[in-house]
C-alpha cells in the first residue's frame, strides 16, 4: 500500500507568487491517491526575490519537479540547466523536471491548450482566425500552439505594444507562412478583427478573482455568437469576460480543461504515469 507518506515518497509541487487558489494540488493529489503512487504534490508560495533560491532548493531537497505558475513562467528560465526546444522558443516554462540534479524546463501549456480544443471545444484550429488579448507568458504559449496547429491569422492585442513586437519577431522565423498582426488596445482594429474572428482568447490576468468585475473587453457589442470565446482564467470559473460572451450566445471555455491537460502532461514527465482519457475528462467534469 503506497498511500501513506514514507521515506521513499517523492515530492512534486507548484511554485507561484500567490497560489492559495491553485487547483493543481487537488488535481495531482487526487490522481496520486487514486492510483496509489508514492508522490505528494505541495503548494510553494514564493516571493519574487526568492525565486532563484527556491529553484536551487529543488536540487538540494531532491524534489522530483515542480510546476511554475503566474508570474514566474518567464523569469524561471534563467535558473535552469536546460530548456526543451518549444519552451525555449516560447520563452516560458511551466514545468521543471529534476533529473539527478539537472533541472530541465518544459512548457506543457502548449499541449494543454491544443488538447482542450480537440477534446472539449471540438474545434479545429487550422484555417481559422484568432484574436488574442495579452502578450505575457501564457499568451506566448497559446500563440505558439495556434501557429503550430496552422491557424490562418492571429491578431494580438496588448496594453504594452513592445511585448507583442517581441512575440512577432521571435515566432515569425519558425512559422514563415504565418500571418501575425500586433496592436495595442487603444486601436480601433479590435472591433474589425473580432468581427472576422472565429476564436477570441483572454490571456491577460484581467478578471481573476481579485478583480471580479473587470474585463479586458468592456464593450460587450464586440462579442458575436459565431465566436469560440476562451478565457485562460479558471478562478473564478466564469469570469465577467465569459459572462459577456455567453450573453451574446457565443460558445465559452474557461481555463480549467487546460489546467487539467497541462497538469497531466507535467505529471507524466515527473512520474511516467498518465491517466486514461476517460478519467481525464471525468476530472474536468468534476472540477469545472
Ligand atoms: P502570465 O504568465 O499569466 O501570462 P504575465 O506574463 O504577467 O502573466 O502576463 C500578464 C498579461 O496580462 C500581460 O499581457 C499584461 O499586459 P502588459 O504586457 O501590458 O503588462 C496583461 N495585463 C495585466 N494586467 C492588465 C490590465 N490591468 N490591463 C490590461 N492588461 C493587463
Amino acid at each position: 500500500m503506497k498511500k501513506e507518506i514514507n521515506g521513499k515518497t517523492k515530492i512534486i509541487g507548484v511554485i507561484g507568487e500567490n497560489i492559495e487558489n491553485s487547483l493543481s494540488p487537488l488535481l495531482h493529489n487526487q490522481i496520486i491517491l487514486k492510483h496509489s503512487l508514492n508522490f505528494r504534490y505541495l503548494p510553494f508560495q514564493v516571493a519574487e526575490t526568492d525565486l532563484g533560491e527556491a529553484i536551487q532548493s529543488i536540487r538540494a531537497l531532491n524534489i522530483r519537479g515542480v510546476n511554475i505558475t503566474f508570474p514566474y513562467k518567464e523569469k524561471a528560465i534563467e535558473f535552469l540547466d536546460e530548456v526543451e526546444e518549444s519552451a525555449r522558443r516560447i520563452g516560458a516554462v511551466n514545468t521543471i523536471v529534476n533529473n539527478k540534479g539537472n533541472l530541465t524546463g518544459y512548457n506543457t501549456d502548449v499541449i494543454g491548450f491544443k488538447k482542450t480544443f480537440q477534446e472539449v471545444g471540438k474545434f479545429t484550429i487550422k484555417k481559422k482566425k484568432a484574436v488574442i488579448l495579452g502578450a505575457g507568458g501564457a499568451a506566448r504559449a497559446v500563440i505558439y500552439s495556434l501557429l503550430e496547429e496552422g491557424i490562418e491569422e492571429i491578431s494580438i492585442f496588448n496594453r504594452t505594444l513592445e511585448k507583442t513586437e517581441k512575440i512577432k519577431q521571435g515566432f515569425s522565423p519558425f512559422f514563415p507562412e504565418s500571418n501575425i498582426n500586433i496592436f495595442s488596445f487603444e486601436q480601433n482594429d479590435l472591433k474589425d478583427k473580432i468581427k472576422k474572428a472565429n476564436l477570441l482568447v483572454n490571456a491577460t490576468s484581467v478578471g481573476m478573482a481579485s478583480q471580479l468585475n473587470n474585463t479586458p473587453l468592456p464593450d460587450e457589442k464586440l462579442f458575436h455568437p459565431d465566436l469560440l470565446v476562451y478565457d485562460l482564467i479558471y478562478h473564478p470559473a466564469k469570469t465577467f469576460f465569459l459572462r459577456q460572451a455567453e450573453r451574446v450566445g457565443a460558445k465559452i471555455i474557461n481555463g480549467l480543461p487546460m489546467l487539467v491537460y497541462q497538469g497531466i502532461e507535467s505529471f507524466y514527465l515527473w512520474t511516467g504515469f498518465k491517466p486514461e482519457e476517460k478519467e481525464i475528462l471525468e476530472i474536468i467534469r468534476q472540477i469545472a
